[in-house]
């Protein structure tokens, strides 16, 4: 059977499964945007059932294929049959399914970067550029329009391959289309197509900055150490890092903050994949699937290297329309080992056990709730405002699987 087949036949079973069921995400609490409706309320009020749980992953398949019509939403659900891992075990599939959700993400959030700041080409589905905007990004270096193209690029790779490698394993893929429905900027060179991510509010954590330099703190060793922000005003607010309207186009210094909120969210994004695949490898079984984690994640480390660098070089300015300021880092009361710009090589820590001489690693790489820590952080930076209950919840419950997933030995 060849892949588009078995994708078909997927597609059909979970159409049977769903046109044969009915949708308990009726009983979900409504969803607000109000800043009281924190991230916990986002991930944790909606009631969980396992019938709903697996209504969620099997319908999102179906979502893909046809328009859901909301007349669907109404009947009685008994338990869904758990999605499929055909080949292999239960815990691989859920952790490459979540992968494949957090790289179609991805991907979705550095397409509306590059429809307006990237390079127009077709590599990858495009707008069709602002040069303001683009030229704003150019002072954190001449090449940051093919830099966001080739990450672009590489995110499509990633959530292709993941469900293509699902797909050939006879396991349930993901599809979030369904969920495409956040609106695209109105800003002359961005496609007007449906999003799944926001990029218009954004409340960045800039704190990695300083928890790559931090050379007694490890985040695995010291949970509840606050690293410092780099930005702080970037995580005290929502901002756009990209323009909203041609409006934003103008005085310079406000498009400029937008492009320095852009190259620290580039980062922000990035080292959150240079974590997530080291944590989540170590509940993989079979040594494919650990081939897979360990030669993505590492190209999630390539790009946060670079976007670390390039962040450094942002325009120094407070934002005439807003207040925001991207303070200089290099002197008082910042500078210091802390905020140095240009140590973009991760400082030596404490690893596994204070006992051990210092390392220079990768970090956070606990394994434990890792998945689940992805989400919550990419909630927290605002990346999903306006998105549905159902949403949340489909993401909850993949890294829940994901989380759940143990190392099975043979
Ligand atoms: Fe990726
Ligand atoms: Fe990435």
């Amino acid at each position: 059977m060849t892949l588009r087949q078995t994708t078909l036949l997927i597609i059909a079973e979970s159409l049977a499964t769903f046109f044969s069921r009915t949708n308990p995400l009726r009983r979900l609490q409504p969803y607000s945007t109000s800043k009281e409706n924190n991230v916990k309320d986002l991930l944790n009020g909606i009631k969980r059932t396992s019938d709903r749980r697996s209504f969620m992953k099997k319908s999102i398949v179906a979502a893909g294929a046809v328009t859901v019509g909301s007349a669907l939403l109404g009947h009685e659900l008994p338990a869904f049959a758990e999605e499929k891992s055909g080949r292999l075990t239960k815990g691989d599939a859920a952790i490459l399914r979540f992968l494949a959700a957090a790289e179609i993400l991805e991907t979705d959030l550095w397409q509306q970067y590059n429809e307006l700041g990237g390079i127009q080409d077709q590599e990858v589905p495009g707008g069709s550029g602002s040069p303001v905007y683009t030229a704003a990004l150019s002072f954190l270096d001449g090449d940051m329009n093919q830099y966001i193209h080739d990450n672009t690029e590489d995110e499509f790779t990633h959530q292709n391959f993941i469900n293509a490698y699902l797909a050939a394993k006879g396991a349930d893929t993901v599809n979030l289309d369904h969920f495409r429905t956040l609106p695209s900027s109105a800003a002359t060179g961005a496609q007007q197509i449906g999003r799944l991510t926001n990029l218009m509010q954004l409340t960045v954590d800039t704190s990695w900055w300083t928890r790559y330099r931090a050379r007694n703190r490890n985040p695995d060793l010291d949970p509840n150490f606050k690293f410092p922000q780099a930005i702080p005003g970037l995580a005290a607010g929502q901002f756009p890092a990209i323009p909203r309207t041609d409006a934003d186009l103008s005085p310079d210094d406000h498009i400029q903050a937008i492009a320095n909120t852009a190259g620290f969210h580039f980062a922000t994004i990035e080292q959150g994949g240079t974590s997530l695949y080291p944590s989540l490898a170590q509940r993989v079984t079979n040594t494919e699937v650990l081939r897979i984690l360990l030669s993505i994640g590492p190209t999630e480390t390539a790009h946060f290297q670079t976007w670390q660098d390039k962040a450094g070089n942002y325009k120094r300015l407070t934002d005439p329309t807003n207040g925001l300021v991207f303070p200089e880092l290099n002197a008082p009361p910042f500078g210091g080992e802390t905020f140095q710009t240009n140590l973009i090589m991760p400082e030596p820590v404490p690893f596994l056990s204070r006992k051990f001489p210092v390392c220079s690693i990768i970090r956070p790489t606990e394994t434990r709730g890792a998945a689940m820590g992805a989400v919550k952080a990419l909630t927290g930076d605002g990346l999903f405002i306006g998105q549905s209950p159902e949403f949340f919840a489909l993401l909850r419950d993949l890294a829940e699987d994901a989380d759940d997933a143990r190392r099975e030995c043979h």
